[in-house]
This record gives structure tokens, sequence and C-alpha cells, in this order.
């Protein structure tokens, strides 16, 4: 794995060639997992870039990942929105896969929003149900594959940043209270995701491993971007699509994931996942 560390500079270019070409000014950063790159769509007065038009910006390599940063006003708030993230799984260091993250906290954005595609390992959450993401279990980072080792960076954040309380009590709590009101609460809790490093799903002994341990959803990326985003003191909220369920049962079954299956998941419950991030960012008291 390529590992170059970025240093302040890098960010502070791509910052400012996106601040001197929009004049908005981002509150809340999006980002979009696979098959939810539709969420920018909800976003006003359109400014976008393609991922190589900026400085330093890592290029994304995932069918179902258009590679696009979206400005935009959604219900009031400036927005900026990723159409595609970047996944350690592609062969980029952690630093570049975060890259966006401390560039949206040097535009000036409170609050981070993520989205994901995951695997369910309980049976309580089906394909197209949404979680909403309580805290995290980084597998790649508990053996230091973490986006912030290398030297630390005091301007961003500490040295040992705490990660409890990362996932925001007061959105998690909004959320919930959306769901109600839309009444989809029977399709939505909140739970527990592991991040995996990918790309293969997992095989039968390590899906059961997960359930054993308690995750409800697991997925290939959001930990490194929430680590970065907690480290630099933003706000965040994450939820994850539930597009399949992880076959923990047994070894004569031969059924599988795949990835197209995961992106129609997506598709299938589009409206409803822009409509409650839509009305959580609505009801966001920002800075
Ligand atoms: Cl089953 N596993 C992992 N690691 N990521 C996923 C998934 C499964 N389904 C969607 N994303």
């Amino acid at each position: 794995q390529e590992n170059s560390f970025k240093d302040h500079d890098e960010y502070q270019q791509a910052a400012d060639w996106l601040l001197a070409h929009t004049k908005h000014r981002p509150q809340v950063a999006i980002i979009c997992g696979s098959g939810l790159g539709m969420l920018a769509e909800a976003l006003e007065n359109q400014d976008a870039f393609n991922y190589s038009q900026i400085p330093g910006f890592p290029h994304s390599t995932v069918q179902g990942h258009a590679g696009r940063l979206v400005f935009g006003q959604l219900r009031g708030k400036t927005c900026v929105c990723m159409q595609g993230r970047f996944h350690m799984y592609e062969g980029h260091s952690l630093c570049k896969t975060t890259f966006p993250v401390r560039v949206f906290k040097l535009l000036g954005v409170d609050t981070l929003v993520v989205t994901n595609a995951a695997g369910s390992l309980d049976d309580s959450l089906k394909p197209g149900d949404i979680m909403i993401l309580k805290d995290h279990i980084n597998f790649p980072g508990l053996c230091g594959l973490n986006p912030l080792c290398g030297p630390n960076d005091d301007r961003f954040g500490p040295r040992f940043p705490a990660m409890s309380g990362c996932y925001d009590a007061g959105l998690r709590c909004v959320a919930m209270e959306i769901g109600k009101q839309l009444g989809i609460t029977a399709v939505m809790r909140e739970g527990v995701y592991a991040m995996v490093g990918g790309p293969n799903f997992e095989s039968i002994a390590e899906a059961r491993l997960l359930h054993k341990l308690g995750v409800d959803a697991v997925g290939m990326s959001t930990a490194p971007e929430v680590v970065v985003a907690t480290h630099c003191g933003l706000r965040v909220f994450g939820l994850s699509l539930i597009t399949n369920k992880v076959l923990i049962c047994s070894y004569e079954d031969d059924q599988s994931v795949d990835h197209e299956g995961v992106l129609a998941v997506g598709r299938l419950r589009a409206q409803t996942l822009k409509t409650l991030v839509t009305e959580v960012i609505a009801r966001m008291d920002v800075n």
C-alpha cells in the first residue's frame, strides 16, 4: 500500500481551489455510499467538479461511484456532496481515502453525513432497511491501518483523539423522530457498523465471527472518514442502507452477494433515504 502522508498545504490547496471556483460556503458535507449518489440530486443551485479537476483529490475507480464533488443548497443549508468515495481496497493510502474530510474542515464545514451500503448480520435488519450508526468497529484501525497514523498535525486535532460519542446523539435522536414522522420506523433502527478491508465479501467463518461479536452491519468504508472527521472536530451523522444479508448459516447454501445486487437495493430505497437525509439536514443547527 502506498503511504505518503499529506501535509497541511495539500489540504489547503484543494480548499482554496474550491473556494475560488464556487460561491457556496458549505456547512454540511455528505459522503454518498455505493449506489447512493442520487442524494446529490436534491441540491439546488449546483456547482459540480470532477475529482480529477481538484488539486490533490484521488480518483474514484468503483462502479456506482461517479467521482464528483457537488455543491448546493438543501432546505436552507449549504452542502457539499461527494458522489463517490475512496476505499482502502482501491489501493489508496488511508490518508488519500480521507483527504476530502480535512478539505471539508478547511472549507468551514461543521457536520459530516456519511452513508454506505452494508450487509446485515442481524435478523431484524432486512435488505432495504436503514441503520442509523450508533458506533463502529474499525477492524483495519485496530490492526494499525488508521488514517491518523503518521505525524500528527495539531492544527487538525490531538494525537490521541477520543472516539466515544463520535456519532452525535442529538442527530441520531432527530433521525429517529423523522423516521416516525415518515412512517418508516419498521424499517429503521440504530446499530453498530463494522468496517472490514474488502474487496471480497466475508467468508462464512468470517461472517460467523462478526455475528458472534454482536456486529449489526458490515461494510468496506466509513470508519476512516469518521475517525478523521472526529479528530478534527466535525460532528458526524451516519447511516447504512442494508443491501443484503450476510450468510452465516451453512456451507451447503450456494447463495452469495454481488456488487450489482448491492446497487439494485440502493435504487429501490433511493427516495426514502433522500427524504430522511434531507429532513435531518433541514433540522440541523449548524454554525
Ligand atoms: Cl455482505 N460485506 C461487506 N464487507 N460489505 C458489504 C456487504 C457485505 N454488503 C454490502 N457491502
